[in-house]
């Protein structure tokens, strides 16, 4: 068995963290945890949102489950996320999207993957002003961290089984930077003649994705739009709550966190939905090649779901625990 870096988080994070480890341990997944804290549950103690020793450890495991964490606002510390993003080198950001038994939604059959290129574009953080009132933010493509993502959403098509990748850009009005990410996406295409391949435009995607979202597949986007898309597409299927997200880099290194936050209004009460860090965790037995137990999983949290038996976000009286338990239940059955 592995060993695993597990960030538990602030707020609702322990909660349901220890939920979903009790579902994967179900499953007879019993990895060594290596734990940390991370965010505002750290500054106390090692005067730093991201201690040294839990991106060694990250770095040595290769791998990492992480609940929500708490960045401590206008005191200067980094925000978790983005710092585990660029120690980590965490290049991918990977989002299914699909509808779940008993999340109510305004579409049904929506069933997409968002690949969203985590390191560059007007993320870059490069922004200065010209002159008093003129301000320049640099938007910065290259043609190596486009191909790496391109490839990295063809792999996970493949993989997957998934028929189409669809780049997302503006390349009609940004010639040069959206027009290399294109570029670097169709030559990546051709490597790849068992998926199909074409692009929309941002906006025409954005329109076609909240009238027939079930018609889309794979999306390859720059960091920007897959930062707003990705939100996009989460609110097709439910919110926020119940998506599940990755941050992959080289050499195997990932890291699987739910999208949410610490749900502060919510918290220490045992009624927060686990159902993303599940997914989320999901995602991790797939990048470790446990294709079984995920699917165990994932089926055993969509007939829990469809029972009726769901947290009061979704409508119902279960509590974490008891959620949990079903689960559970549910895969020694
Ligand atoms: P939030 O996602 O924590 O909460 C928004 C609403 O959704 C609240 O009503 C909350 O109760 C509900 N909610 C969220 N997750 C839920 C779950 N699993 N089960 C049931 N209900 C759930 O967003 P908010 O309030 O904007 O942020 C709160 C804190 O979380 C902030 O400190 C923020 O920095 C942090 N945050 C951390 C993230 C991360 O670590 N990935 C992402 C987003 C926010």
């Amino acid at each position: 068995m592995p060993t695993i870096t597990l960030i538990p988080g602030d707020g609702i994070g322990p909660e349901v963290t220890r939920a979903v480890v009790r579902v994967l341990e179900a499953t007879g997944f019993t990895p060594a945890w290596e734990t940390f804290s991370a965010g505002a549950g750290a500054v106390d103690e090692h005067g730093t949102t991201l201690p040294p020793a839990l991106l060694e450890s990250i770095a040595r495991n290769k791998v990492a489950l992480k609940g929500p964490v708490t960045t401590p606002v206008g005191k200067g510390f980094t925000s978790v996320n983005v710092g585990l993003r660029k120690a980590l080198d965490l290049y991918a950001n990977l989002r299914p999207v699909a509808n779940l038994p008993s999340v109510p939604s305004r579409f049904q059959d929506v069933d997409l993957l968002i690949v969203r290129e985590n390191t560059e574009d007007l993320y870059a953080g490069l922004e200065h002003t010209v002159v008093p009132g003129v301000v320049e933010s640099l938007k910065i493509i290259t043609e190596k961290a486009s191909t790496r993502i391109a490839e990295f959403a063809f792999e996970q098509a493949r993989r997957r089984g998934r028929k189409r990748v669809t780049a997302v850009h503006k390349a009609n009005i940004m010639k040069l930077s959206d027009g290399l990410f294109l570029d670097c996406a169709r030559t990546v295409a051709a490597r790849y003649p068992d998926i199909a391949f074409d692009d929309r435009i941002v906006d025409a995607a954005c329109m076609h994705l909240v009238m027939h979202p079930e018609r889309m597949d794979v999306l390859l986007l720059p960091n920007l739009y897959g930062d707003i898309v990705s939100d996009l597409c989460a609110g097709l299927v439910g919110g926020l709550g119940v998506v599940p997200a990755a941050n992959l880099g080289e050499g195997g290194v990932g890291v699987f966190e739910a999208v949410h936050g610490t749900a502060p209004d919510i918290a220490g009460r045992d009624i927060a939905n686990p159902t993303a860090l599940l997914l989320s965790a999901v995602l991790m037995l797939e990048h470790l090649r446990e294709d079984a137990r995920a699917a165990a999983i994932t089926s055993a949290l969509k007939q829990v779901l469809a029972s009726g038996h769901v947290t009061p976000d979704l409508g119902g009286t279960a509590t974490t625990t008891s959620f949990a338990d079903a689960i559970c239940r549910t895969l020694i059955s």
